[in-house]
């Protein structure tokens, strides 16, 4: 394992890279928390497929995330978070066979040693728990399990979740969060049936939660927050279990939230079919009459002959009225 890289060059960090490129044995890269740039070479899936965990987190790389990373197929850790990396997520990583469970007895794996009583709260928790990681996991006691993750998290990811991510049912932990993601969670992410912990804050994920989340049984936290989600939060689970802040700064009603659906969740899903609920004619109607009235009245206020004339003129016509209906009253 490479630890504590320190250049702050493009020139050096890509020498770096070029003398790693040969050691294709290497099962673990960590080069996080330091000031690499430029793009994230394309060499890395191609010459570096035995490799059990890439971590390149905390740096200043740019560009694309290369669709060669989806051919390690052995990749069990994947840390690309806070960076400045940006387009879409490719929908090729339902390649990485290490993170299905098809394939999860046939590779070696990577087991976490860590203390009795500490559950997987965070991503970047487990990440530490892997430094300190030796690659083989049977030498291990005190095995707390298989572990998948995929952090992308803080960098300026576009376009849609890939659909094919929901392929991964050896995954157990996601973190999407801080990008730029829209459209909708995918509909198959009750297949991935791993997942512990799902992290899709702060993006602008739009539509509703798919009911299927509720088949992750092993789910403990999930965080949608700050997104344009809608709708019901689906019910019956343990997602009512967790807190409401993992839940606001989106259009979601229901339990854990105090918003009810009975009244709110309907105006929701009706919107889908009518636009933004606005009805456009009460509207004109509405500044139709008040622009009417004031074009009467202004003009009242402003002008005092016009007002005596027009108060003369009302009197006038009270006064025709009023003689009106006595005669018609006594006729
Ligand atoms: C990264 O670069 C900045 C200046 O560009 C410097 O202040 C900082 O110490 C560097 N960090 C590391 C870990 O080298
Ligand atoms: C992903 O796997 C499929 C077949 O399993 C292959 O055709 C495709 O080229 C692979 N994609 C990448 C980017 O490795
Ligand atoms: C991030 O990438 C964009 C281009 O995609 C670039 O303009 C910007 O300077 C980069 N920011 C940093 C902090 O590297
Ligand atoms: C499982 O691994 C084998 C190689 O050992 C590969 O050919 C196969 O495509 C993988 N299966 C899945 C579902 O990824
Ligand atoms: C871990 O478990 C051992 C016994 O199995 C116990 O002695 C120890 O205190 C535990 N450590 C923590 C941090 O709970
Ligand atoms: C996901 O990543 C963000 C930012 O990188 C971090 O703040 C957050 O705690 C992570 N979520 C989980 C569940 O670890
Ligand atoms: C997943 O959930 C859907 C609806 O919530 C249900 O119809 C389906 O049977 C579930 N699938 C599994 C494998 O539990
Ligand atoms: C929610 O609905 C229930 C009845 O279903 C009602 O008793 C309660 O007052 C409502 N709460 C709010 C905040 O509207």
């Amino acid at each position: 394992m490479i630890t504590a890289f320190s250049s702050f060059c493009v020139l050096c960090s890509v020498l770096n890279f070029w003398s790693l490129k040969k050691t294709g044995q290497l099962i673990s890269l960590d080069l996080g928390e330091n000031n690499l740039s430029g793009c994230i070479p394309t060499w890395v899936g191609e010459k570096l497929s035995n490799m059990k965990i890439l971590r390149l987190r905390s740096n200043s790389f740019s560009g694309h995330i290369p669709n060669e990373i989806c051919q390690m197929s052995r990749l069990q850790v994947l840390d690309l978070a806070k960076n400045n990396l940006s387009g879409n997520i490719p929908s090729c990583f339902r390649n990485l066979s290490a993170m299905t469970l098809v394939n999860r007895s046939t590779y070696p794996r990577i087991y976490s040693q860590a203390p009795n009583n500490t559950r997987y709260s965070s991503v970047s928790g487990i990440v530490s728990v892997l430094l300190w990681l030796k690659g083989r996991g049977d030498e291990y006691r005190n095995i707390l399990g298989l572990v998948t993750s995929i952090d992308l998290s803080s960098n300026k990811l576009l376009g849609e979740i890939p659909r094919e991510i929901t392929d991964l049912n050896g995954l157990n932990f996601l973190n999407l969060s801080h990008n730029q993601l829209i459209g909708p969670i995918p509909e198959g992410i009750g297949n991935m049936g791993s997942l512990q912990c799902i992290d899709f804050s702060r993006n602008q994920l739009s539509g509703e939660i798919p009911p299927t989340i509720s088949n992750l049984s092993f789910l403990s936290m999930l965080d949608v927050s700050y997104n344009h989600l809608k709708g019901n939060i689906p019910t019956g689970t343990q997602l009512q279990t967790f807190d409401a802040s993992s839940f606001i700064g989106n259009n979601l009603c229901g339990p854990p939230l105090p918003i009810n659906c009975s009244s709110n969740g309907k105006t929701h899903s009706y919107e889908g079919s009518h636009g933004h609920g606005v009805n456009w004619f009460f509207v004109s109607a509405t500044i139709g009459f008040v622009v009417g009235l004031w074009i009467v009245i202004a003009p009242l206020l402003i002008c005092r002959s016009w007002r005596h004339a027009y108060f003369h003129f009302l009197d006038h016509v009270w006064f025709k009225l009023q003689s009106f209906s006595s005669y018609s009253i006594t006729v």
